[in-house]
């Protein structure tokens, strides 16, 4: 792996976890049983990928500001940000583990929360997560009008939308719950390739797009600079780009890596025959279609040179990465 690759994933997951630490109800905390769930699952050893974007997305656009933190350029408070979208991403882990949805028993190399902590307190616990990262965002240092615009986009990103399916435009735009419910509707049946673009936009590409989005707009924000609609949709682009990538990447590694290596149970999408884009493509095309996306990816950040050469580092490993 790249050596800046390497030093970014590292101190972005330090940053992350030492925020997360300090939001996150300790272990004492009545009641037990849901705050030891809560952190069963978060501190499991997550790969942090999401908040580290966020992260590079506030260094990018708001790494000039006057409260940027010494050394690092990345703004005060973003880590907090960074720390609310992973524990909306640990809480969508929690729940696509439960036995109604993937019935999934490794997750992160540990057990899942449903099997460490019986169904009911895992619901709660992902339930918990959910209200904790709005929370978080809520308490953000960032000037209210920008606050509410990251509220609000990301409360969109873990909706239910699943944006366009097929021929028929929604009134929703992709969401994480939604590309779940598809996702789960569709097993069993051999899927189209729409299909699968649909599903994997909303349950994936909705969060790590928000991830990015959200942290250019606490960027902007700290820098007491209104947002600019052109740099929001560039993130939102390479967001989108780079998001559908690390599903598909997701959906090659469940084929092709062994369990002990991903931390959860390998060639479980074949077994439960879901929609994945292997299944419509075979997996040499999926990487293919992986890297090209990341190349136009890399594409909506071009006006931005060397600002953006972490944001672009980030997003090759989401394709090269092998968990
Ligand atoms: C796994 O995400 C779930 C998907 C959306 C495919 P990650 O691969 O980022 O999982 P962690 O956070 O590192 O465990
Ligand atoms: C998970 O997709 C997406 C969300 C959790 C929202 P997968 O079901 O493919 O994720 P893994 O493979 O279990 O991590
Ligand atoms: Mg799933
Ligand atoms: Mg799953
Ligand atoms: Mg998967």
């Amino acid at each position: 792996m790249d050596s800046t690759v390497q030093t970014l994933l590292l101190s972005g997951a330090q940053l992350t976890d030492a925020a997360l630490e300090r939001l996150l109800p300790s272990t004492d905390t009545l009641p037990h049983s849901i705050h030891r769930a809560m952190r069963h699952s978060t501190f499991a050893g997550g790969k942090r990928l999401r908040p580290i974007l966020c992260m590079e997305a506030a260094r990018m656009t708001g790494g000039g500001a006057e409260i940027a933190k010494s050394g690092t350029g990345i703004p005060e408070g973003a880590a907090d940000l960074g720390a609310a979208v992973e524990m909306l991403h640990t809480y969508s882990l929690i729940h696509d583990d439960l036995p109604a949805l993937d019935n999934d028993d490794l997750r992160r190399g540990q057990p899942t929360c449903h099997v460490a902590f019986g169904e009911a307190i895992a619901i709660l616990a992902g339930d918990a997560l959910q209200t904790l990262a709005f929370q978080a965002i809520a308490s953000l240092p960032s000037p209210p009008s920008a606050t509410v615009a990251i509220l609000r986009e990301v409360a969109v990103a873990v909706g239910t939308g699943v944006g366009r399916v097929g021929d028929l435009e929604t009134a929703l735009p992709p969401g994480m719950i939604g590309g779940q419910v598809v996702d789960i509707e569709s097993e069993g049946k051999p899927p189209t390739a729409d299909l699968v673009e649909s599903i994997h936009r909303a349950k994936t590409g909705a969060l790590i797009t928000v991830s990015i989005v959200a942290g250019g707009l606490y960027g902007m924000g700290m820098t007491r600079t209104e947002a600019s609609t052109d740099t929001i949709a560039r993130l939102r682009t390479f967001g989108e780009k780079a998001g559908l990538a690390f599903q598909i990447v997701d959906d090659v590694l469940d084929m092709t890596q062994d369990s002990a290596q991903l931390g959860k149970t390998a060639g479980k999408d074949t077994a439960s025959i879901k929609a994945t884009w292997p299944a419509v493509y075979g997996i040499e095309r999926s990487l293919k279609d992986a890297e090209e996306l990341i190349a136009d990816a890399f594409a909506a950040l071009e006006p931005f040179g060397a600002a953006a050469d972490s944001l672009k580092a980030l997003a090759n490993y989401l394709v090269e990465r092998k968990h």
